[in-house]
Parts: C-alpha cells; sequence; structure tokens
C-alpha cells in the first residue's frame, strides 16, 4: 500500500506516469518503479546509488548521521553490551535470544565447528602460496558437496541448519587456509572455548604447544568479528542475495560473497591498508601519498579511507579505534612504527580540505588492519577474517529473501551496442 505518490511525466508518453512511494520505518522514502516496464522504460542507476534493491528488516544505516543499527540496536550498544555469537543469532531471528536460547544457540554452533575429515584433501590441491581467499571460495563453496541432507532452501529447518553449519565451520576453515599457508598440521576446534578464542587456538596454537589464548585479544577478535556482521545491501550481501535469487543452495551463495568480498574496494580493503601502511615506510613519506591520492591523474587511493554510504564518519571505526588502543596497550605495541605512520596519516587527511570536501573519513578497515596485525594475523589473512564475521550478514540476508516472495534477480541495461547489422558473407 503506497504512503505517497510520485508523478513522472516522460515525453513521448501521454498521460504522466503515477508512481507509488512507499515510506520505510526510517530512512529515505522509495519510489516503485516496477511498472515502467510496461512503459517501455528502464531506471538507470550504476553502482545502485539511488536504488533499493529490496526490502529488509535486518539493518538500517544513515550514512550521513553515522548510524548503523542491526534490528534496531546501535552497533555500539552491541559492541558494548553483547558478543559475537549473541548478534549472529539477533541477526538470524531479529530479536535478542533470552539466556536460554543463548545458551542453546552457542552450543549448536559449537557442535558444528568441526568440518568434514575429507575436506582436508580439498587444501592439498591448492599452492602454498595461493591468496587465502582464493582457498576460502573454493572450500567454502565445496560445503556443498557434503550437506546434501539440508539443502531444501524451501524448508525454513534446512535453512536454519545451514546457517548453524556456515557461522560454526567458516572459522574452522579460516584457520585451515592459514595453517596450510605456512605448512603446520590443521588444529581442530576446541569447544570448551569461546568462538573467539577457539579461533585464535585454531590459528596460533600447534599439536605441540597450546597456549592459552589472551582473553583481550580474544575480545578483540570478537569485536573484529561483531564489527563485521553485517553492513545492510553492500556488494558482497547484494552478491548473495543475486545468488540466492536463483535458488543456488546457501554455500554457494555465501562463496559467491566471498568472492565479491575480495576487491579491493570492499573487504580487501584492510589488507590493502596494510600494504599501503608498508609501501609509506616512513612518515617522511606521508605528504607525497596524499598528494597521490589526491591527484586525479594517478589511481592511487588511500586505502581505509572514504565509504559509500558514510559521508560523515563511520560508527563501526569509532568503536574499531578504541578496540585497537586497547589492544596495542595489551601487546606493548604503542610504538609501532607502522601504527606510527597510520596515526599520522590519519591526522593529515582527516585535516585535509580535499578529504574532507568529499566525506573521506577512516573507515573500519583502517583500523581492523592494524590490530589484526598487532595479534599476529598476516595481511593476506585480513579479507578472510572480514568474510568470518560477515557470514551471518549474509545469510540472515540470503534466509530473509528466501522467506519472501522473490523473485530472479535480473537487472536490465541501457544498450549502446551496434544497432542490428548483417553478418558479411564475403
Ligand atoms: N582516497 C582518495 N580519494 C578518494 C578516496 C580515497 N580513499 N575515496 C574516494 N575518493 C574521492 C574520489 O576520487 C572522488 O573524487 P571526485 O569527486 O573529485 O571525483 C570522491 O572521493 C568520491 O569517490 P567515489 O569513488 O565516487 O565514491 P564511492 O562511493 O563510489 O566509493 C569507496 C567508495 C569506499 C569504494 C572509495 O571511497 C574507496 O575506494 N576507498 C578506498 C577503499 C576502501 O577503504 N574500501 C573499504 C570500504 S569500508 C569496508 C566495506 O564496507 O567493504
Amino acid at each position: 500500500m503506497a504512503d505517497m505518490k510520485a508523478i513522472l511525466t516522460v515525453d513521448g508518453i501521454d498521460e504522466p506516469l503515477e508512481l507509488p512511494v512507499y515510506k520505510g520505518t526510517l530512512g529515505q522514502n522509495v519510489v516503485d518503479v516496477r511498472s515502467l516496464a510496461s512503459k517501455n522504460l528502464f531506471t538507470y542507476d550504476p553502482g545502485f546509488v539511488s536504488t533499493a534493491a529490496c526490502e529488509s528488516k535486518i539493518t538500517f544505516i544513515d550514512g550521513a548521521k553515522g548510524i548503523l543499527l542491526h534490528r534496531g540496536y546501535p552497533i555500539d550498544q552491541l559492541a558494548e553490551h553483547s558478543d559475537y555469537l549473541e548478534t549472529c543469532f539477533l541477526l538470524l531471528h531479529g530479536e535478542l535470544p533470552t539466556a536460554e536460547e543463548k545458551e542453546t544457540f552457542v552450543s549448536t554452533i559449537k557442535n558444528h565447528t568441526m568440518v568434514h575429515e575429507q575436506l582436508n584433501h580439498f587444501f592439498n590441491g591448492f599452492r602454498r602460496d595461493a591468496h587465502p581467499m582464493a582457498i576460502m571460495c573454493g572450500v567454502v563453496g565445496a560445503l556443498s558437496a557434503f550437506y546434501h541432507d539440508s539443502m531444501d532452501i524451501s524448508n525454513p529447518e534446512h535453512r536454519l541448519i545451514s546457517a548453524h553449519r556456515l557461522i560454526a565451520k567458516i572459522p574452522t576453515l579460516a584457520a585451515m587456509v592459514y595453517k596450510y599457508s605456512i605448512g603446520q598440521p590443521f588444529m581442530y576446534p576446541r569447544n570448551d572455548l569461546s568462538y573467539s578464542e577457539n579461533f585464535l587456538h585454531m590459528m596460533f596454537n600447534t599439536p605441540c604447544e597450546e597456549k592459552k589464548v589472551s582473553p583481550i585479544l580474544a575480545k578483540a577478535m570478537d569485536r573484529i568479528f561483531l564489527l563485521h556482521a553485517d553492513h545492510e545491501q553492500n556488494a558482497s550481501t547484494s552478491t548473495v542475495r543475486m545468488a540466492g535469487s536463483t535458488g543456488a543452495n546457501p554455500f554457494a551463495c555465501i562463496a559467491s560473497g566471498i568472492a565479491a568480498l575480495w576487491g579491493p574496494a570492499h573487504g580487501g580493503a584492510n589488507e590493502a591498508v596494510l600494504n599501503m601502511l608498508e609501501e609509506i615506510g616512513d612518515e617522511s613519506n606521508i605528504d607525497a601519498f596524499v598528494a597521490k591520492a589526491k591527484d586525479k591523474e594517478d589511481p592511487f587511493r588511500l586505502m581505509g579511507f572514504g565509504h559509500r554510504v558514510y559521508k560523515n564518519f563511520d560508527p563501526r571505526a569509532k568503536v574499531m579505534k578504541a578496540t585497537c588502543d586497547e589492544v596495542l596497550a595489551e601487546l606493548g605495541m604503542e610504538n609501532d612504527p607502522l601504527l606510527k605512520i597510520a596515526l599520522k596519516l590519519e591526522k593529515i587527511a582527516t585535516e585535509d580540505e580535499y578529504f574532507i570536501k568529499r566525506g573521506l573519513y577512516p573507515n573500519v578497515d583502517f583500523y581492523s588492519g592494524i590490530i589484526l596485525k598487532a595479534i599476529g594475523i598476516p595481511s593476506e589473512m585480513f579479507t578472510v577474517i572480514f568474510a568470518t564475521g560477515r557470514t551471518p550478514g549474509w545469510i540472515a540476508h540470503w534466509n530473509e529473501m528466501i522467506s519472501s516472495d522473490y523473485r530472479i534477480a535480473r537487472p536490465r541495461q541501457l544498450y549502446t551496442g551496434s544497432p542490428k547489422r548483417d553478418y558479411p558473407t564475403k
């Protein structure tokens, strides 16, 4: 039912077109353009800057005000009072769990942490120096080959089991990817540990030596996962929805999300931040890099700055910065040279007219890269960590779509190629 209407007049169409306009709970009103196709018209919006591709109840972002809400709860409150698995439950089910529901959820996830032993063999097919995201795309997609028992996407129970499996197994696969790259044996998950402790255990312990995971680092890891848990209709989530709209299985859909996340304009930015800081190398080189970023002839951009939606500040970056300070203090790394470059860069860029005018502020990836490096995670793994954290968001969106009255996503185009011509026959 429309809340308002928009009137569109188009040259060549006699009658003005009446389009329904809907109001959401929060945010922009949307003009329903679906009837335009019957008038032989399409809308044109490359990059989906003005397009609401779906209706959703999961996450709300107000980019101008720096607001991010999951199921209505502000991200800073979740980061302070909740934890990653509780936030996963919230994203999936719409409400915070009761104490009993949370206990059941946590224990269900723990019961799914192992991967099928045969999956271990997949790794041998990859070179040791393969990029971790290349392996992740492959092994997550390969999960589809193991769970035929619960892949009827029209069955809500099956969808929930797949959600649990993905949230539980992706950190196990992520840690396996790392262990494979350094030639160490895979570590089995330990269900007596929390989600984040277990992840750090699988990453850093070996069968010869099991060290206790630092609670501060485990908390920082949990925060990193939580701050990445969902972000509305970003490129990877939209990819998951698009793949899902064809009826593809959830493991294949999440693998497609991982592929989309890999790019440096999206999840690959955290790795790119670290590479950039290393390339800058010394505080004396910062001005030259800032000048390069401002030079329109140069494709270089300051990685970890700017966001399609946040034009004021990224609320996740605020929490991430505080976590960054905690972790560096815990590890006694306040004087780390790379961190010094990062902080100087942050100061220079945030005071520079070019960046202020365009609303380019440090985003979540700017600080997460620094924390992950301090924890001892190599930069090639950063986007894998992002993918691990984003998994519940992807599944929640996929599930929301499959539970709705959805259609296959099939965008159209403005064709500017050759008109019809005949094939030369001589
Ligand atoms: N460094 C220098 N200039 C920039 C940057 C940057 N990082 N980002 C945007 N600009 C300029 C851009 O050149 C353009 O200038 P002008 O108006 O003079 O042509 C203006 O700012 C607007 O940029 P845009 O490319 O139209 O903005 P967008 O919304 O299409 O792109 C972005 C958003 C995040 C892809 C972009 O800001 C960027 O490439 N940032 C660096 C990569 C990065 O940190 N990505 C992580 C995003 S947060 C994590 C996630 O959600 O995945």
